[in-house]
């Protein structure tokens, strides 16, 4: 954060993180304690003329105060809701000034680029996305936790070389990749690589890096649910399609988790997720057909298996 504050000409950088993550935030707070007391912050580092301090902020569990504009208001004690864009941040942020908003694992990448080289960055993963990503693996394998691997890195690789395989001996039904708005994806995606570019092709995200890992006994229909519960709680309710929306979802996802559901649920499932995505204010609302899409390209049968058939 000292480098990029260095890059643009900012002396305040602030590191946002949600107030549950006691630990992180008691770590945060006494490195930046040791920092200052060492004069890597605070008024003119090292006497370099270059000043810069940071601060911890804590927020109150919101998901949508990820959104950067959302993160911005937040900053600012407002309500989380995101804000028009434009004007982007970049332009106009925090109490109105320029603002460079990024995720801390861009951040942490930047120190071993300088000191090591563009082109000993560029050695890692592909041509079109150089460099390794972090992942977050949970869910049914043998040793979940966080694992750094090359962008490219197969998703067979990270579940059996980097997350010891799945759990029991169990074999692997799915998993939800890029986190709760990802992408699901089937025992055919194993050998995908990995990284930004490529998963696009096959209309997935790598997003943040989460991937929940899912075994044979999985139940797709109760994990659609779980997905979009979570959604219609952190909707901010600040636009129509998706505070509408959300409860709607949740309402039909239900029913068919119920076994009341009929083949028009699932289709008004894909109706409603796509006009959210078209018009929903901000991409919370905007990436909820991702989820429901890509669970019935990979488990129709399954889905369309737990709907009341047609006489
Ligand atoms: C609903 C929502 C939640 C988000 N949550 C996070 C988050 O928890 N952490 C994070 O780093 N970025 C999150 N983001 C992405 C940030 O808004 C931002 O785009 C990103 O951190 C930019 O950094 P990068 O360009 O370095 O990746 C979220 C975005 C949205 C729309
Ligand atoms: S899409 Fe959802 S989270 Fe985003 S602004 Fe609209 S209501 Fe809020």
């Amino acid at each position: 954060m000292m480098l990029a504050g260095y890059a643009v000409g900012a002396a305040k950088g602030f590191i946002y993180i949600r107030g549950e993550y006691a630990l992180s935030i008691e770590r945060l707070e006494k490195a930046i304690t040791q920092a200052r007391l060492y004069g890597l912050l605070g008024e003119n580092i090292l006497e370099s003329g270059f000043s810069f301090d940071l601060a911890v902020m804590k927020g109150a569990g919101a998901y949508v105060c990820g959104e950067e504009t959302a993160l911005i208001e937040s900053l600012e004690g407002k309500r989380g809701h995101p804000r028009n864009k434009p004007p982007y941040p970049v332009t106009e942020g925090l109490w109105g000034k320029p603002t460079v908003v990024n995720n801390v694992e861009t951040l942490a990448n930047v120190p071993e680029i300088i000191r090591n080289g563009a082109a000993w960055y560029r050695g890692y993963g592909t041509d079109k996305c150089p460099g390794t990503k972090v992942y977050t693996i949970i869910g049914n394998v043998a040793t979940p936790g966080l694992i750094e691997a090359e962008m490219g890195t197969t998703l067979r690789d990270i579940i059996y070389e980097y997350a010891g395989g799945i759990k029991e001996g169990k074999k692997f039904k799915g998993a939800l990749v890029g986190g709760a708005a990802g992408a699901f994806m089937g025992p055919e995606m194993l050998d995908a690589k990995m990284d930004f570019v490529n998963l696009k092709e096959y209309a997935a995200v790598l997003g943040s890096g989460a991937i929940l890992v899912m075994d044979e006994s999985t139940d797709i229909v109760g994990m659609l649910q779980s997905v979009l519960h979570f959604f219609k709680h952190e909707s901010c309710g600040h636009c129509v399609p998706c505070r509408l929306g959300t409860k709607q979802l949740v309402e039909i996802v239900d029913r068919i988790a119920g076994g009341k559901g009929k083949v028009e649920d699932i289709e008004s499932l894909v109706k409603i997720s796509e006009v959210m995505r078209d018009t929903s204010f901000c991409p919370l609302g905007q990436s909820l057909n991702l989820p429901i899409s890509s669970s019935l390209k990979y488990f129709r049968d399954e889905v369309y298996g737990r709907v009341q058939q047609p006489a």
